[in-house]
């Protein structure tokens, strides 16, 4: 399908004109010769697999790491200064992981607005290098990516490094095409599969760029995710919910960026009564986001793969109920490979067009996004379900998005990671006008049944999800499975 092309305002026209010419990107990244050295010693002995991840909010971030089964104590320091003259200690914990050896989650709170930070990272007497991030002031912009696969279906090294050098030079080029619009990324946001067969060896590649480290990485679990064991210990987040029933791999979490209220769902669970209960938790606990972005793994309503429709309609059931109800603005999905931005969506009907360029003031309802996946796009022609208002012409096409939040306004922009040129873009405003959408009575009934139901599958889900990992030499329990109790020390909750 073509995307779909209309009239712009003369607004947009002006915005579009200056973004839709390609950014001079400089060779974004590393070479692959540079890259095998740099992976050598980042892969070495200690360290391995360091990803800084939100704090519960702007002031905060969550570092882990994998450090020696005999490490005693891990900590990161902070400066303002790349020679960390006067800087910070912040202590952690240690957390066991399945491998027997140990993960390090520190926190660092404190952090000031529109700041540089630099920071090491040390355990078992071995100190990382020295990198470096900026907090947010009150406007931000985030890459959104999906599908990352860092490698394919074998633990092959040579594979992980392939995908990890493709993933950290597309993060370098959205990282400069941002500086060069006006707003350097301080987030990625990728909507799960960041693995493909759930290795700590793909982890480990996930995070070997020095790229991944200068911003905060918020992750949420893919399918691929969960075909091993090792997505639990890797991700360190801040307000997890481990409700009545789990995923092994872990909960749902929220985080705030300024006015942005972030909850990131595991749309591999079906338990219904548990998103609906973190949500509601979450909402509670930041009633005045002006924003709702949440993020999942599966698609919704791209309805590009026929043979997934019948698993997509029991989704829907589930999911679109608790957008409407939560009046969340933006939803961000992957898992089809398939690019596709729905019009707004309320009760599974659109309610207003959404094309590219266009400005949709205090919408009612709900805009759901998939981006193609970064190393593994699906090739083949499709026919896109009659929701969709943006889609893609090439489905070979690798793209990423950068999305601007400025406040009032929310601005995507999907990128063409050939040649950093802008592909299409679409902007959310609020005005004093805005009102939420008070959901019907009877749907709300019908989606607590639906939550039910979905939690009474989960439960009985689960038995093959222990199955299929036991299947693959996993050491693992149903009720490990059904209640994701951790090894070790254990998160915050909300
Ligand atoms: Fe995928
Ligand atoms: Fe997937």
């Amino acid at each position: 399908m073509k995307k779909l092309k209309t009239p712009i305002s003369l607004l947009l026209a002006v915005i579009m004109l200056a973004a839709g010419f390609a950014v001079p990107v400089s060779a974004a990244g590393m070479t692959a010769d540079d890259w095998n050295s740099y992976y050598y010693d980042e892969t070495g002995d200690a360290l391995k697999g360091l990803i800084m991840q939100p704090g519960s909010d702007e002031s905060s971030r969550s570092f882990s790491w994998y450090a020696d089964k005999d490490a005693a104590a891990c900590e990161v320091k902070l400066a303002d200064n790349e020679d960390m003259r006067g800087a910070k200690t912040f202590t952690g914990a240690l957390d066991g992981t399945y491998q027997g050896d140990k993960r390090a989650r520190v926190t660092v709170t404190g952090l000031e607005a529109e700041t540089k930070y630099f920071y090491t990272c040390i355990s078992d007497g071995y100190e990382s290098d020295v990198y470096s991030f900026t907090t947010e002031g009150d406007g931000f912009s985030a890459m959104f990516v999906t599908d990352i696969h860092i490698s394919g279906e074998t633990d092959s090294l040579e594979d992980v490094k392939k995908d990890a050098l493709t993933f950290g030079n597309i993060v370098s080029q959205a990282k400069e095409v941002s500086k060069a619009n006006g707003r350097e990324i301080t987030t990625v946001l990728s909507a799960g599969d960041q693995a493909s067969s759930g290795f700590r060896s793909e982890y480990i590649g996930l995070t070997a760029s020095e790229a991944i480290k200068s911003v905060d990485f918020a992750t949420s679990i893919g399918n691929h995710d969960r075909k091993g064991v090792d997505y639990k210990f890797f991700k360190s987040v801040p307000n997890e919910y481990n409700g009545l029933v789990n995923s092994y791999q872990g909960g749902d979490y929220w985080f705030t960026k300024g006015d942005v209220l972030f909850m990131v769902m595991d749309s591999n669970n079906g338990s219904g009564v548990d998103h609906h209960s973190f949500m509601q938790k979450a909402i509670a606990k930041n009633p005045d986001a002006k924003w709702r972005v949440c993020m999942m793994h599966h698609d919704l309503w791209g309805q590009t793969l026929p043979h997934r429709e019948q698993e997509n309609e029991f989704l829907r059931l589930l999911w679109t109920p608790l957008f409407d109800e939560f009046n969340v603005d933006l939803v961000l999905l992957g898992h089809s490979h398939c690019y596709s931005v729905s019009n707004i969506m309320y009760n599974k009907e659109s309610v207003t067009d959404l094309r590219d360029g266009y400005e949709i003031t205090n919408a009612k309802g709900t805009v759901y996004m998939v981006s193609g996946s970064l190393t593994r796009p699906r090739s083949g022609d499709y026919t896109y379900g009659g929701n969709i208002g943006i889609g893609i012409d090439d489905s070979e096409k690798i793209v990423y998005n950068i999305i601007d939040f400025n406040g009032n306004d929310i601005t995507v922009t999907t990128y063409d990671a050939a040649d950093a040129s802008v592909y299409a873009s679409f902007r959310l405003v609020k005005n004093e006008e805005n009102k939420p959408v008070k959901i019907a009575f009877w749907r709300v009934l019908f989606s607590r049944f639906a939550d039910l139901c979905g939690t009474i599958f989960a439960v009985f889900n689960n038995i093959s999800v222990t199955k299929k990992l036991k299947d693959k030499g996993y050491d693992i329990s149903y009720l490990k499975t059904l209640f994701n109790t951790r090894d070790g020390a254990s998160s915050p909750m909300c």
